[in-house]
């Protein structure tokens, strides 16, 4: 079954067709990346129109590189939420009126789901147009625990089988990718801010400073909040400034090496304690697989960490499939299919916000 599916939550316009929930045959993915850049964030109006634009080429694009016709697809998959409610609209507005001028079934799939599924794509075709994608050797197996760290979700989610993922911890306020975002803004790293923090790592020292390990009264839950502030304080208190200081200003007075440094620190307590929630999840409920996915999950130093620290062996998603695309939501809308879980095109409605 091929499935045509549509990807807008946020700021990338995602179209791909995938083949019985595993098989690559195209996937497009237009970032808005350099839009943004300049406000340092996602800008949600900026956002929609940009959807609005490369929706239709966006979606052409895919169907071309899968080479394949309409008579070929036989189901238009869309990302119902949670998301920005501008960027939804778009999405699902295109595939409501593709599935009811092309006369095909609808499924709209919640956002955290597609995450999960990137790591059921194991297969690519040949004419694939993004080369060097390294996918896993084969699909997860059940029972099944998953790891999604996104800008934001940070949760851990369990499931036997693919209908009944549960989840098992949760952030208790910020995700994780926007504590990496946030600790970017005040080094006056540019967005996004997980990749500009993890590359200022690459030369810096982790343990130059300390920053404590977040608590939560829950086992598996997350907390990201006090991070962020201490994060803050840390830089505040080598500037030599007050807890008053605007945290804009605070990256004049860093050195290139103080930069590294920070990024470096932050970024190692961020990945110990993803690697410490994860790892008493894991030792609890003894899952067949672990994966991961979200934005923060194309992070190296968390994979190369969840490797040496867990003893279940983790077969990673390529970072590109990590990110939002709409080949995860192809991937997910499979197995509603297969449960026969459709939407009817007259009534689909976005969830900006959606609780799994
Ligand atoms: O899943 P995603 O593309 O969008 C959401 O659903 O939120 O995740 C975006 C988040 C951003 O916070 C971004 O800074 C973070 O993922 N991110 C990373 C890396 N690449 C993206 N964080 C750490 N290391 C990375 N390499
Ligand atoms: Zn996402």
């Amino acid at each position: 079954m091929r499935i045509l599916a549509i990807e807008t939550s946020c700021d990338e316009t995602s179209a791909a067709v995938v083949e019985n929930g595993q098989r690559l045959l195209s996937l497009v993915v237009n970032s808005q990346i350099d839009l943004h850049r300049a406000y340092g964030g996602v800008v949600p109006e900026v956002a929609a129109r940009s959807h609005v634009e490369v929706i239709i080429p966006v979606i052409d694009q895919a169907l071309v590189e899968a080479q394949c016709g309409w008579h070929q697809i036989e189901a238009i998959a869309v990302t119902k939420g949670p998301g920005l409610a501008g960027s939804l609209l778009i999405g699902t507005l295109a595939a409501r009126t593709l599935a009811w001028a092309k006369q095909k079934p609808l499924i709209a799939v919640h956002h955290i789901l597609g995450h999960v599924y990137a790591n059921w794509i194991t297969t690519a075709s040949a004419q694939l147009a993004v080369s060097n994608l390294q996918l896993p050797k084969k699909s997860p197996e059940f029972p099944c625990l998953a790891l999604i760290v996104s800008g934001g979700h940070s949760q851990l989610m369990y499931a036997t089988n693919h209908n009944n993922w549960t989840v098992v911890g949760r952030t208790q306020d910020d995700a994780v990718g926007e504590a990496f975002d946030k600790a970017a803004k005040v080094l006056g790293l540019p967005y996004p801010g997980g990749p500009s923090i993890a590359k200022a790592a690459s030369s810096g020292n982790p343990d130059q400073y300390q920053l404590p390990i977040p608590k939560t009264a829950g086992p598996y839950d997350f907390s990201f909040s006090g991070l962020k502030t201490a994060f803050l304080r840390s830089v505040q208190k080598e500037c030599g400034v007050g807890h008053d200081f605007p945290s804009f200003e605070l990256s004049k007075g860093l050195s290139e090496a103080q930069r590294s440094n920070f990024a470096a620190s932050f970024q190692h307590i961020a990945i110990k304690y993803l690697v410490q929630q994860t790892k008493k999840a894991v030792k609890e409920l003894q899952p067949q697989s672990l994966i991961i996915g979200g934005g923060v999950a194309a992070n190296k130093g968390l994979r190369i960490a969840l490797t040496d620290q867990l003893l279940i062996k983790i077969d990673y998603a390529p970072p590109l499939l990590c990110t939002d695309n709409a080949a995860m939501i192809g991937a997910r809308a499979y197995q509603q299919a297969l449960q026969k879980v459709f939407s009817d095109p007259d009534q689909l409605e976005i969830k900006p916000s959606w609780p799994l």
